[in-house]
């Protein structure tokens, strides 16, 4: 171990000034003791800076059409096994309601590229649902002209999740054979220009990828001041062209990405991800021990679940939203912590005023 110094936690938070990316990789391949050390120390910067309460934001998953072609994405628009759907407007609006009704401070829209939802339309459904009464609203429905995301702050958008995927230029193009990684950063900084809280992140464990990506990865992140930071592994799905692709063979990785971003982003909100559930028996809950401070229990209509599987194995396809109501609260109990009351808007001190990089 070349940088003993990295696992000596004592002294939190850590120096302000970022590890370099062999630290970062030391970190990654810690084991035993020094693994330990590395949890329990994401676990006390969690609880002292964005506290041990864990915020619900309900997302509805409202449109699996998407014009993108991501190699790893099993809506991607060349796969012809899946069945397309659409909600309509009013339904979207009503699964808001259901949002309220569940106790969920925020609710998530999300949905593939799909420009049938233009901005007319879902500036609609922004201002419906917060004439509705107060509810944080979040969209992830990708990139877009940067006029758009503006309209969107002023018709009520809070928040946008839109993970750059990977910062490995040549990995990403790979990846995305109809995408342009510096096309997405420029949105992402389009969407924090409009004064809306960003969320961005990466795949953990991507093929042809290794270490070196992922300590990148968790550094770009890191630089980028994020709001909120979502990742998760990457899951082979056999209906794209990466379904040969394999799980990292340490797959206590997944987790110690996550506990490192932790220990370097201590205001962040960083979601339990569903991915974790894929791979993991109640990965996410274990995740909410390791730096997590954030669910996002899924209140799709259960008949559009099985169609908008990104990934095999994705939890909650015969649930409805009942069932993970009322799973998502045995879930954070179980871990012995408390659901959040409020909206959980940005906890960094530094927001409104910082940029991407
Ligand atoms: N495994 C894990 N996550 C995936 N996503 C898409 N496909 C997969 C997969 N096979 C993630 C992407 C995207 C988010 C909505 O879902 O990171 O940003
Ligand atoms: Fe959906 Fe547990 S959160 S069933």
């Amino acid at each position: 171990m070349s940088h003993p110094s990295i696992f000596d936690f004592e002294e939190l938070p850590l120096a302000p000034e970022l590890p370099s990316t062999s630290q970062v990789i030391d970190m990654l391949q810690a084991q035993g003791e020094e693994l330990k050390a590395l949890y329990s120390a994401a676990d006390r910067v969690r609880s002292r800076f964005v506290g041990d309460e864990v915020h619900l934001r309900g997302i509805v998953e409202f449109s699996n059409y998407c014009r993108l072609n991501c190699n790893y994405c099993g809506i991607r628009a060349c796969n012809r096994q899946v069945h397309r759907y659409r909600m309509t407007p009013s339904q979207i609006i009503d699964m808001a309601f259901r949002a309220r009704v569940y106790g969920y401070p925020t609710v998530v829209l999300q949905s593939g590229e799909d420009l049938h939802y233009n901005v007319e339309t879902m500036c609609h459904i922004l201002e419906e649902i917060k004439r509705d009464g107060p509810l944080a609203i979040t969209l992830s429905i990708g990139e877009r002209p940067a006029e758009e995301y503006r309209r969107f702050r002023a018709s009520g958008c809070d928040r946008y999740l839109m993970r750059f995927e990977t910062a490995n230029r040549e990995l990403f193009a790979y990846l995305h054979p109809d995408d342009d990684y510096d096309y997405r950063m420029s949105c992402l900084q389009a969407i924090r220009d409009a004064g809306i809280q960003l969320g961005s992140g990466f795949l953990i464990g991507l093929p042809r990828s290794g270490m070196e990506t992922l300590a990148n990865d968790i550094l770009h992140a890191t630089r980028m001041k994020l709001d909120m930071i979502g990742c998760g592994p990457f899951v082979p799905n056999p209906d794209t062209p990466l379904g040969d692709a394999r799980l990292l063979e340490d797959t206590e990785v997944y987790y110690k990405a996550i506990a490192i971003l932790r220990l370097l982003n201590p205001y962040a909100h960083i979601p339990a991800t569903t991915a974790f559930d894929a791979i993991f028996k109640d990965g996410r809950n274990l995740l909410l021990t390791r730096g997590a401070n954030v669910f996002m229990p899924n209140i799709t209509p259960r008949d559009f679940r099985p169609d908008y599987q990104l990934y095999p194995n994705k939890p909650c396809i015969d649930e409805d939203g009942d069932q993970c109501a009322l799973c998502t609260r045995g879930r954070v109990h179980a871990v012995g912590r408390k659901i959040a009351d409020g909206p959980g808007h940005s906890l960094r001190p530094d927001w409104p005023d910082r940029n991407v990089t």
